[in-house]
């Protein structure tokens, strides 16, 4: 099945928001699940831009980026053209059933990006036969349960429908405006998680980090609600 690249659209704006910035509380979660990695053959699913490619290259991994959109992996291979990290780009789909055959890697990391593949079970599929038995898989997301933030930020699921309502979404949040352009697949926590087992990668580790001070700040009515959902998971075998 061909997949549509809905990041080619966006690429230049998603890397002017998103740049190379590790420090949102998702990113940085994951970074803090992945620990020590050097030496380790590493792939970025969904690479992007290459944001977390590169800070795993720093840490000494040898590191594969995959992702769909040509122009982000564009904008990440001009990147490594300037500061060479060693780091193998390719542009693929990360849920094709032959995708990266005959690779093997001892981490897989994938960084906001599961809400963006639309076949949960292919990528996963993709990630178990790739890993090493015993080897990591850490990702993170937008949790699913986040209700939204005010007009900051847009639920996971499609307002008037419910958290239950699986499907591929847009929002309509204007300060929203990657989701507004390329939408996102929302999925139950029960759904992530039943995925992951029954693609043999239990989960061995949850964090959940808190949402941005700055919004706690911004008025009453300010409780901390589930905002990221960071897993680290370990492939059977
Ligand atoms: C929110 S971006 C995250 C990018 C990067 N990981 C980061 O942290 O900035 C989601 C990415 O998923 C990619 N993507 C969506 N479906 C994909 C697929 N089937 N295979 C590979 N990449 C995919 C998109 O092209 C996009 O770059």
């Amino acid at each position: 099945m061909i997949r549509t690249a809905r990041y080619d659209q966006v690429a230049e704006f998603y890397v002017d928001e998103v740049g190379d910035r590790l420090d949102d509380a998702g990113t940085a979660g994951l970074l803090g699940l992945v620990g020590d990695v050097e030496g380790r053959r590493v792939l970025d699913a969904a690479c992007g831009q290459g944001r977390v490619s590169r800070e795993l290259a720093r840490r000494s991994a040898v590191v594969t980026g995959i992702d769909l959109s040509a122009e982000l992996v564009q904008r990440a291979a001009a990147v490594e053209g300037k500061q060479r990290l060693g780091i193998d780009y390719r542009v693929a789909d990360v849920s094709a059933p032959d995708v990266l055959a005959g690779s093997v890697f001892d981490g897989v990391t994938c960084n906001f990006g599961l809400s963006d593949i639309d076949d949960l079970d292919g990528v996963l599929r993709t990630v178990r036969r790739v890993l090493r038995p015993g080897g990591f898989l850490v990702l993170s997301l937008l949790h699913p349960c986040f209700p939204g933030w005010r007009d900051i930020a847009s639920s996971a699921w499609p307002p008037g429908e419910g958290y239950f309502q699986e499907g591929w979404w847009r929002t309509e949040v204007r300060s929203s405006r990657i989701r507004r352009a390329v939408g996102a697949n929302h999925r139950t926590l029960s759904t992530y998680l039943n995925a992951l087992v029954g693609n043999g990668l239990p989960v061995q580790t949850a964090a959940e980090p808190p949402p941005p001070a700055d919004w706690l700040t911004a008025g009453p009515g300010t409780d901390p609600v589930p905002t990221f959902l960071v897993l680290r998971c370990r492939a059977e075998g």
